[in-house]
């Protein structure tokens, strides 16, 4: 089975590989290019065989956890480099989920004023999404995500072979964002996501490599456009002010950021069908079905039914208030007029918001 590539051509193109055994072309760094490997706890037990030759190289596995995705540890990650020598031409390779390549990334972002990195994403969500873009960041006490760069990785290798040890909950997370990149610009990956959920749900391999690409595909389309999100780039944001609120208000780590996701599509086509936007009637439906049929909540129910959380509709308001895709406290949303028709910079009335959260 042939790998599949890409080229991102921002500033600095790079290439994504993406299908069973990616990581091989590891094999292909120069010996003696000083480099270093960044990962979680579960990562390294799991999958460190697959470095290959670099499995000797120095390495750092953080506890597993979004919790790891804090100033505290981004402090290690950069001694533990400065610690083993790195100079400004050594690489760092993140090598694990979201968590991992958004702390790696910013880590390489930071040392030495930039350093190169790759990125060797391990989850589904990592995999689609969080490994192409640049967007590094660690999480502070007032919001996810509020200190970070744009860093582009030097390379992305999709391993889809890593795949297979995801629990249920990890495949579903990634899913929440394969089924966003379908609605921000792909028409056909929602058709094969119908038809295929559950060769997706058995994790065919070439079946979830064409997906992976197709979301790069659709991530990359909207990246070169805007690589700093002032304007093209806040599509991929569809679903996230939302989720993002709900995330903060679960507390970290609660309900997988994908999750949260597929439930802030379902509110962002619930909020564009009130505000009379949604041009296509039938999208609400298929998306609530596909979603579900994929092992997603697709309602807030169904998310506090599953997740045993409260989230009441003032919290999460307020917890929008201080998301920075918004300005001066007024949160701003992407809504929907179709497959790949969206609007970005949207305000929401706060009778309205409180109603849909309800
Ligand atoms: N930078 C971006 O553009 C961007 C986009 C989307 C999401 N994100 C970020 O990504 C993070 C979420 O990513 P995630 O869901 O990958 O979280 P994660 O990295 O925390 O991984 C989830 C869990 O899966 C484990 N894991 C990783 N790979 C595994 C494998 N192959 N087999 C078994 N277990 C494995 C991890 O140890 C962890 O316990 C969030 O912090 C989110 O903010 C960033």
């Amino acid at each position: 089975v042939s790998l599949r590539r890409l080229r991102v051509e921002t500033a600095a193109p790079y290439e994504v590989v993406v299908g069973s055994g990616a990581l091989a072309e590891l094999a292909t760094l120069p010996g003696d290019r000083p480099c270093a490997i960044l990962s979680d706890s579960n990562v390294a037990r799991l999958h460190s065989e697959r470095l290959g030759p670099l499995s000797s190289r120095p390495g750092l596995a953080v506890p597993a956890g979004e919790e790891s995705k804090s100033f505290a540890v981004l402090e290690r990650v950069l001694d533990f480099l400065a610690e083993i020598g790195m100079d400004r031409h050594s690489l760092l390779v993140a090598f694990g989920g979201g968590m991992v390549g958004d702390l790696g990334g910013l880590a390489a972002a930071l040392y030495q004023r930039g350093i190169p990195y790759l990125q060797c994403p391990t989850t589904l969500l990592a995999q689609v999404d969080s490994s192409v873009g640049g967007k590094t960041a660690v999480n502070l006490h007032a919001g996810k995500n509020l200190a970070g760069a744009f860093h582009q990785p030097e390379r992305v290798l999709a391993d889809t072979d890593t795949l297979a040890t995801l629990d249920d909950a990890q495949l579903a997370s990634g899913l929440g964002e394969v089924v966003k990149s379908a609605l921000v610009g792909d028409a056909q990956l929602l058709d094969v996501l119908e038809r295929q959920a559950s060769a997706v749900l058995a994790r065919d391999t070439e079946l979830l490599a064409d997906v992976v690409l197709r979301c790069v595909r659709v991530k990359a389309g909207v990246v070169v456009q805007d690589e700093r999100e002032r304007h093209e780039r806040k599509r991929l944001n569809l679903g996230h002010t939302f989720a993002h609120a709900i995330e903060h208000a679960a507390g970290y780590g609660r309900v997988p950021h994908g999750i949260a996701v597929g439930v802030g599509l379902v509110l962002a086509l619930r909020a564009s069908e009130r505000t009379g936007l949604l041009r296509d009637r039938a999208l609400l439906e298929r998306v609530r079905r596909l979603l579900a049929r994929l092992g997603l909540p697709a309602g807030m129910d169904a998310l506090r039914e599953r997740h045993g959380a409260r989230l009441a509709p003032d919290e999460l308001v307020r917890a929008m208030r201080s998301d920075k895709k918004g300005r001066a406290g007024r949160p701003a949303f992407v809504l929907v007029r179709g497959v790949g028709e969206l609007d970005v910079d949207c305000e929401l009335d706060e009778r309205v918001l409180t109603e849909l959260l309800a």
